[in-house]
């Protein structure tokens, strides 16, 4: 058994995804919802090479969070990566499952390939909404990033799933509240596993602060969250310990 830490309903491995995915069974997740590293943050492959830091954070260097792991790979192996973990998950979901990725507006296009190519049935592409970001004179701000989604197989109307809304509007977490670089907003990520039906298993292969995981156990259903940066692994499980002990709403 990997390194791992849980309570009641959820779960956080540390280590590679795929390589733990690879030892999971056949059909026992109902939806996937995940944020994997992009590999993204700039227009050039120096510019990609750059710290997770570097790319995504505003914070001084002094308060600066914890790099990440599988951010820095050159867009084939990074195409190829996605495509080979999201083969694991399908066969790892049950016909039907939902799936939910998010990325950015660069690698939008090499992650729809990545997804059909192993399987998926693409449905469409929800618009999370950061509502803040920086002002670029002369250029539209990159205000959004997207929520790829699809589904293993058909995906049954019948579904105990009601209508969800396709545009999500909400800020990311404050620099001052955060424990990621890239950490999702608690309230996003609530709205998010909804696609999932009630009471069902959430798998997050790319799990950072565990917001999927505490999102997901918050909403009732059960979640197993994959987390290969050490330290992240640590924050993340400590986070959800504590947000749930606590009996914590929001963040
Ligand atoms: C974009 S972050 C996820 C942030 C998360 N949604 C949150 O709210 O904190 C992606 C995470 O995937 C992890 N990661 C990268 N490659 C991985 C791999 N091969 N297996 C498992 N985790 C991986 C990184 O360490 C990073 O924490």
């Amino acid at each position: 058994m990997p390194e791992h830490t849980g309570g009641d309903g959820w779960t956080i491995l540390h280590g590679d995804c795929l390589r733990l995915m690879r030892q999971m069974q056949d059909g026992v997740f109902d939806a996937v919802i995940t944020d994997p590293p992009y590999a993204s943050g700039g227009s050039t492959p120096a510019e990609k090479t750059r710290s997770t830091n570097q790319k995504y954070s505003s914070m001084s260097s002094d308060k600066a969070l914890p790099d990440f792991a599988g951010d820095q790979m050159d867009q084939r192996s990074w195409t190829n990566f996605m495509t080979d973990w999201l083969n694991e998950a399908y066969r790892l979901c049950k016909p039907g499952a939902p799936i939910c990725l998010f990325i950015d507006w660069r690698q939008l296009p090499s992650m729809t390939d990545a997804l059909q190519r192993s399987g998926w049935i693409w449905r469409g592409i929800a618009v999370w909404d950061k509502v803040t970001c920086r002002p670029q004179k002369g250029r539209f701000r990159q205000q959004a990033e997207f929520i790829l989604w699809g589904s293993k197989e058909g995906m049954p109307l019948q579904r105990n799933v009601g209508c969800l809304p396709g545009v999500f509007r909400y800020s990311n977490p404050a620099n001052a509240g955060r424990i990621h670089v890239t950490e999702k907003s608690l309230p996003l990520m609530r709205d998010i596993v909804q696609i999932c039906e009630p009471g069902g298993r959430i798998l997050d292969p790319f799990a950072g602060a565990g917001t999927t995981i505490l999102a997901a156990v918050r909403e009732g259903y059960e979640a197993v969250g994959i987390e290969k940066t050490a330290v992240y692994y640590k924050l993340g499980s400590d986070r959800v310990r504590f947000a749930l002990a606590a009996g914590e709403k929001t963040k």
